[in-house]
């Protein structure tokens, strides 16, 4: 059983996505759920199914290193061996992102390199973009700009608005997410030399998610 820990700052819907595959046969199990904010509905997820949780507040701490030093130390002591940042509104620093090199992904709302950042439906929709998307990637020190593993795209409706376009973006993320994660599980996937490794090839492009 790989352990995993699930990084959550709001509703978690992608951590809901994940605790399912667990349920439903995956080779993994999700040993705590940590939050740097105390109200972050993950939390509750978790707790009504049983997981332990952590909030750990930014303003407890003085400076970014030490609060990812505390969250180091909280997934160090819960023997992760997968990191999952599930909607995790925080960078974190050099030091957390090298520690966990290879065993860090995060899941991002946009065909990456395409918008990185934030408001992504919104700025798909500015730029004219025909399909949007979410994308899972091993984390690096470069934000939102790690080795992609594999995206699912959805096509842009003529009537879409940001909320329309990331309700369809975040069904698709509840099967892209789990589906990455079993990769790993099942020893198929790693991070080598900053490539992506599935079935012993490297990647080239990341895999597309069948809808
Ligand atoms: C998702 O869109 C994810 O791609 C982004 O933050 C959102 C988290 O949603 N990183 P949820 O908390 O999993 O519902």
């Amino acid at each position: 059983m790989l352990n995993l820990v699930v990084l959550v700052s709001g509703s978690g819907s992608n951590l809901q996505a994940l605790m399912d595959a667990c349920n439903q046969g995956m080779n993994a199990r999700i040993v705590l759920v940590i939050s740097d904010k105390g109200d972050a509905y993950g939390l509750e997820r978790a707790r009504q199914a049983g997981i332990a949780t952590e909030v750990i507040p930014a303003a407890d701490y003085d400076s970014r290193e030490s609060f990812d030093q505390a969250l180091q130390q909280r997934i160090d002591a819960a023997q992760a061996e997968l990191v999952l940042l599930a909607g995790f509104m925080r960078i974190l620093s050099a030091g957390f992102v090298n520690h966990y090199a290879g065993r860090l992904l995060n899941i991002h709302p946009s065909l990456l390199p395409k918008f990185r950042g934030l408001h992504t439906h919104q700025r798909a929709l500015e730029a004219g973009e025909m399909e949007h998307g979410a994308s899972v990637h091993f984390v690096t020190l470069e934000l939102d700009g790690g080795p992609l593993i594999a995206q699912a795209k959805v096509a842009v409706q003529k009537d879409d608005d940001a909320d329309t376009l990331a309700a369809r973006v975040l069904q698709r993320e509840h099967q892209l997410y789990p589906t990455v994660v079993r990769w790993f599980s099942e020893g198929r996937l790693c991070l080598r030399d900053e490539q992506v490794i599935l079935d012993s090839k490297t990647l080239s492009e990341p895999v597309q998610l069948a809808e």
